[in-house]
């Protein structure tokens, strides 16, 4: 037995505890919910991101109960907007709770139902976005990408939860399709001529590309 920690845990401990995401937390085990939310380091990230590019609209993709979208709005001013687009109704509606509770209801807009019908949806009402929070189905990650590219300003940021899979992506015998798409995901990412980007390979890894302002 050692007293060693993780370095992912002795960077989380070096942080005061967070009353707003704690009661996020909270009310999604309390629903029966896997608490698969954003780990809290990328959370204060996207944040931080949001927060530096000065987005104005920012949109996420699989909301659960709240936890990116308190971090998204955190970084939003008070004119910014978010949009959150999620399959479950009851996930959208804790969700919502969440973000009125940490003060942020006005400030998001929900959309249920299929992420691909919104998308199709914004594009039909011409809506860009500045920043794109990717966290949803994994099958469907080089879909989201494509549609990210379609309905972003030059210089948006569009991030990924999940990279790894927990180890799938790495691991050659895993050949399903959900880790095939994300491996498609991750070298588009890396490869694609209108991205700039960077992956994070902490946690379950995170995805970072910024959109050139010539694509
Ligand atoms: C898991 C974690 C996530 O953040 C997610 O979006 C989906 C699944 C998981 O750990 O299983
Ligand atoms: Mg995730």
């Amino acid at each position: 037995m050692t007293n060693e920690v993780s370095q992912e845990q002795y960077a989380e401990s070096l942080f005061g505890p967070d009353e707003v995401l704690n009661k996020v937390t909270a009310s999604i085990l309390e629903q029966g919910i896997r608490d698969i939310s954003i780990v809290p380091g990328y959370g204060r990230l996207l944040t931080l991101l949001v927060k530096s590019m000065r987005a104005a609209d920012a949109l996420e993709i699989g909301v659960l109960g709240g936890y990116s979208g308190v971090c998204l709005a955190r970084g939003l001013d008070k004119s910014g907007r978010l949009v959150s687009l999620e399959l479950r109704p009851e996930y959208a509606e804790l969700a919502h709770a969440n973000l009125r509770m940490a003060g942020f209801g006005d400030q998001v807009e929900y959309r249920v139902g299929d992420a691909q019908d919104s998308l199709r949806q914004l594009e039909e009402e011409g809506r860009k976005f500045d920043f794109f929070f990717i966290d949803a189905d994994k099958g469907n990650y080089p879909n989201y990408l494509e549609w990210a590219l379609k309905l972003a300003r030059p210089g948006a940021l569009i991030v990924g939860d999940n990279t790894f899979m927990r180890g799938k992506t790495t691991d050659a015998s895993q050949q399903g399709n959900a880790v095939a798409r994300m491996r498609e995901f991750n070298e588009r990412i890396a490869t694609d001529p209108r991205l700039d980007s960077v992956m994070l390979p902490a946690y379950d890894g995170l995805a970072i590309a910024r959109v050139k302002e010539s694509s």
